[in-house]
């Protein structure tokens, strides 16, 4: 069975719905950078190792990142999954777990890497927002993408009713692509693109604004 660490900084809603998605692999550890983030509970909760590794306590990110490199391989992972893990990665680090290293980011990538996405998708004025889920690479917010979930931006969206909309899907779209990982369905080809072994072609599209008359 192979192992997965998460990485974690705060309140670790896809950790928890990784969690509960009977995904057939063994939740190693959840490793978080700041004390006291919530998601830690959830895995204490199932009996998964919670660890905090504070990045304060390192005068650089090579330092922390050295540790944390120390810590994450004591549990010999598969996979290593960052789920709101606030920290920008070292090419230490990211070389180290190439291939096995994949984060969730709300946003139809490569538009919008970075913070404040929501903020930005509104003011960008885009009728489709979204999320993204991709192996990392040394490039901030980029890398292979796996999975992707699109959903329809309403005028009346405030940064946070955004957020929640795309939020439903983020829980949709990791447990999937985790899944998959695990069952050795993802296929990366030399020029950096992902293929499902096996994925229904569909065609079809989500218009938005939609039911135009
Ligand atoms: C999610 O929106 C994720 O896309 C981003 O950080 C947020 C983490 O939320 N990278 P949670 O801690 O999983 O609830």
């Amino acid at each position: 069975m192979k192992n997965i660490v998460v990485l974690i900084s705060g309140r670790g809603s896809n950790l928890g719905v990784l969690l509960d998605a009977a995904i057939p692999a063994r939740f190693a550890a959840v490793i978080s950078n700041r004390p006291g983030a919530l998601g830690l509970q959830l895995a204490t909760a199932r009996g998964i190792p919670a660890i905090t590794l504070d990045h304060k306590a390192f005068a650089d990110r090579e330092g922390f990142d050295a540790a944390l490199m120390a810590e994450i391989d004591k549990h010999a992972p598969d996979l290593i999954v960052l789920a709101g893990f606030m920290r920008v990665l070292t090419p230490a680090f990211v070389n180290r777990y190439q291939g096995r290293l994949i984060n969730i980011h709300p946003s139809l990538l490569p538009v919008f890497p970075g913070l404040h996405t929501h903020e930005r998708a509104l003011a960008a004025g885009v009728k489709i927002h979204g999320c993204s889920v991709h192996f990392v690479t040394a490039e901030l917010d980029h890398g292979p993408i796996i999975i992707q979930a699109a959903v329809p931006v309403h005028e009346s969206d405030t940064p946070a009713t955004l957020a929640e909309r795309v939020l439903v899907e983020e829980h949709k779209a990791y447990p999937l692509a985790v899944r998959w990982f695990v069952e050795g369905r993802l296929k990366l080809t030399e020029d950096g693109r992902v293929f499902l072994v096996g994925a229904p072609q569909t065609a079809q599209a989500l218009l938005s604004p939609g039911d135009v008359k």
